[in-house]
């Protein structure tokens, strides 16, 4: 899977990139991340790439032509234009679910603002699908793109190497509950010892107390994911899809 990431800021990339399980995806071929300068873009011989908003107010607007031929540049590099994500607080929310439809894609192209935001004719013209880490504000897209790569990398087959620990994941698998607590050695430690059902080599009695264990926790810590509200309407029965 390639992701193509479209900063002012690219320098804030190679050590996060570098480390760990991104590191290890790079380097066996299973994610490909190329950086993009979108200064390069820039118009002007002063490399401008923000301006003050019409209409006054604080802070710097960035610029729509370096914005908008930068994605047009950077799509044009594969023969697939890729899925345009737009990192802002004004985005849907991302969660696991959204990260899942993310990974559906064979290459995203992740746009990060800076100072108060894009031109809204970025918006406009390109249609980005609009992302959100969460309800607080960031200086920048750049920490949330890569919490994007990092959150899609992870279900890239062969990644994790065990695929099945996707499914065991929080938020994640057939109920999306919060996962079971976890133990290794030693089997006792300041006086808290690993529960017995985990030593005693009985798989049945494994999974049963993992699902109950994954229940109470959901149940106490996150009861909010044991009944969601549905997030997609279905259509009515006798109801043609538009499509
Ligand atoms: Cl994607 N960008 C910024 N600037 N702030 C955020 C965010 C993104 N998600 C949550 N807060």
């Amino acid at each position: 899977m390639r992701f193509d990431v479209l900063t002012l800021f690219p320098g804030m990339f190679p050590s996060y990139l570098g480390q760990s399980l991104l590191k290890l995806a790079i380097e066996r071929g299973l994610i490909d991340v190329q950086l993009h300068n979108i200064r390069d873009w820039a118009h002007d011989k002063h490399h401008s790439v923000d301006d003050r908003p019409f209409g006054g107010g604080p802070g710097m607007v960035l610029k729509v032509e370096p914005v908008v031929e930068c994605v047009e540049a950077t799509r044009a590099l594969t023969p697939d234009a890729g899925h345009l994500v737009m990192l802002t607080p004004h985005g849907r929310r991302l969660d696991q679910r959204i990260v899942e439809e993310l990974a559906a894609n064979e290459r995203l192209i992740l746009l990060c603002g800076r100072y108060e935001g894009f031109d809204d004719r970025v918006r406009q013209l390109l249609a980005p699908d609009e992302i959100s880490i969460g309800d607080y504000v960031l200086g920048g897209g750049e920490v949330a793109s890569m919490v994007v790569i990092d959150a899609v990398a992870r279900l890239v087959p062969g990644v994790l190497g065990d695929e099945e620990s996707n499914r065991q994941d929080s938020f994640s698998g057939e109920d999306r509950w919060l996962e079971f607590g976890q133990f290794t050695r030693p089997r006792e430690y300041r006086g808290l010892a690993v529960p017995e059902v985990l030593i005693s080599g009985d798989h049945e009695k494994i999974a049963e107390w993992r699902r109950a264990e994954s229940a109470k926790r959901t149940a106490e810590q996150r009861a909010d994911l044991l009944d969601p509200a549905p997030t997609v309407e279905q259509p009515k029965e006798n109801e043609t899809e538009r499509t």
